[in-house]
């Protein structure tokens, strides 16, 4: 620490490139904003390039190519190349529905070192409805087969919520019978897309213990074979996450049109103007961009978060959601019990958990909501 409390910035650990927000799927609670990028204002493949490279210099160790589906750019081979050329440790995080076996033939031979895949449900009825796209389940299990054949290491994402959290002990079981090294199990975070749905998605409490206690017990069980990380649902918490690590501390994001944000969810707060990678170099940005200065350090922080020994562990919790629940970016995440507006959350949590609503507000480019759905089967 400084003296001013602000906190040295040496370089980023990770850059997340949102290649596109085109995506096959519609999952009610993708972390893209509400307003998503069309196609034609995603960066170019030259500039893409650039800025791997430029994420290289900067210090970051690893690339995550994300998006939407980022399998839908035709040009990933070669930032995939690109990113192997100057040492960043690659990463896809796919939906894994629009690749054959000869495009994951030509990933790995460009250098792909890492596969995260996600999983809507462990059965096709569950998964098909809540990604919103027929056929996926038997796509993602073939794409599954193909990236263990090729030798490539293989986490699950599997986003759990009140529609499919019953189904977590299946959903452990297909990550094993599937050869995955990891699984993240991760409870929605209410915001943009998932905070429209969150009467869709809240988990009730009970749902929440038995699933602890499901990780729990996996956990112990699966020792050597599996590696399970777990994130809890804020709204049910005492204490926040540190979300991203902190605010401009450890992760950069660069959006498909090339806007730079501390994290994958920040455009969903209104009032923050954020660089851009066509205008300023990225190490310019991570510097002294004001949308990373802002609530990096402790320096920006309020009461009770100003004088709690925990600053500097959690770093107040998450922007987003602190504006999603207050309008105040910079107040306390009100998943802290210290926040004035915690008993707010827990309220809603409450309320939305018991709430008889099951469509969903799928993600598309035009919103449009699904009637008279069917919940999955138990
Ligand atoms: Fe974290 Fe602030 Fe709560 Fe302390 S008061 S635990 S720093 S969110
Ligand atoms: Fe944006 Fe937590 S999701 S800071």
């Amino acid at each position: 620490m400084s003296e001013t409390g602000r906190n040295p910035i040496d370089f980023p650990m990770a850059l997340l490139a949102e290649l596109t927000h085109r995506c096959p799927l519609q999952c009610p609670y993708c972390s893209n904003p509400v307003e998503l990028e069309q196609a034609g204002r995603e960066l170019d493949t030259g500039t893409w390039l650039r800025v791997i490279e430029e994420a290289a210099e900067l210090g970051a160790l690893q690339i995550h190519f994300s998006g939407g589906e980022p399998t839908v750019r035709k040009d990933l081979e070669e930032m995939v190349a690109r990113a192997r050329d100057v040492g960043l440790y690659s990463n896809l995080i796919t939906a894994g529905v629009l690749l054959d076996e000869d495009r994951v033939g030509r990933l790995v031979d460009s250098g792909l070192d890492h596969v995260q895949l996600s999983f809507q449900d462990s059965e096709a009825t569950g998964a098909e409805r809540i990604g919103g796209y027929p056929d996926a389940q038997k796509k993602k299990l073939r794409f599954a087969g193909w990236v263990r054949a090729a030798g490539l290491p293989l986490t699950l994402n599997l986003v759990v919520h009140r529609q499919n959290l019953d189904h977590l002990p299946q959903l452990i079981e297909l990550a094993v019978e599937l050869g995955a090294q990891r699984a993240e199990i991760a409870h929605v975070q209410y915001y943009g897309w998932a905070f429209r749905n969150r009467a869709a998605l809240m988990p009730t409490r009970e749902q929440l213990e038995r699933a602890t206690a499901t990780v729990e017990e996996a956990r112990e069980r699966l020792k050597g074979r599996l590696v399970l990380d777990y994130v809890v649902p804020d709204y049910y918490a005492r204490r926040p996450k540190s979300c991203m690590g902190g605010w401009g501390r450890r992760f950069l994001n660069v959006s498909p049109a090339g806007k730079v944000l501390p994290c994958h969810a920040a455009e969903t707060i209104t009032g923050l103007r954020f660089d851009s990678v066509t205008e300023r170099s990225l190490a310019d940005i991570w510097q002294h961009s004001e949308a990373f200065e802002i609530y990096r350090g402790t320096d920006w922080m309020p009461e009770p978060c100003r004088s709690c020994e925990r600053r500097e562990i959690d770093w107040g919790g998450c922007r987003c959601q602190a504006f999603a629940i207050t309008g105040e970016a910079g107040a306390t995440d009100p998943a802290c019990a210290l926040s004035p507006f915690h008993d707010q959350l827990v309220a809603l949590a409450e309320a939305d958990s018991g709430a008889d609503c099951r469509d969903f507000v799928y993600r598309r480019f035009a919103n449009v909501v699904r009637r008279n759905t069917p919940m999955p089967a138990k």
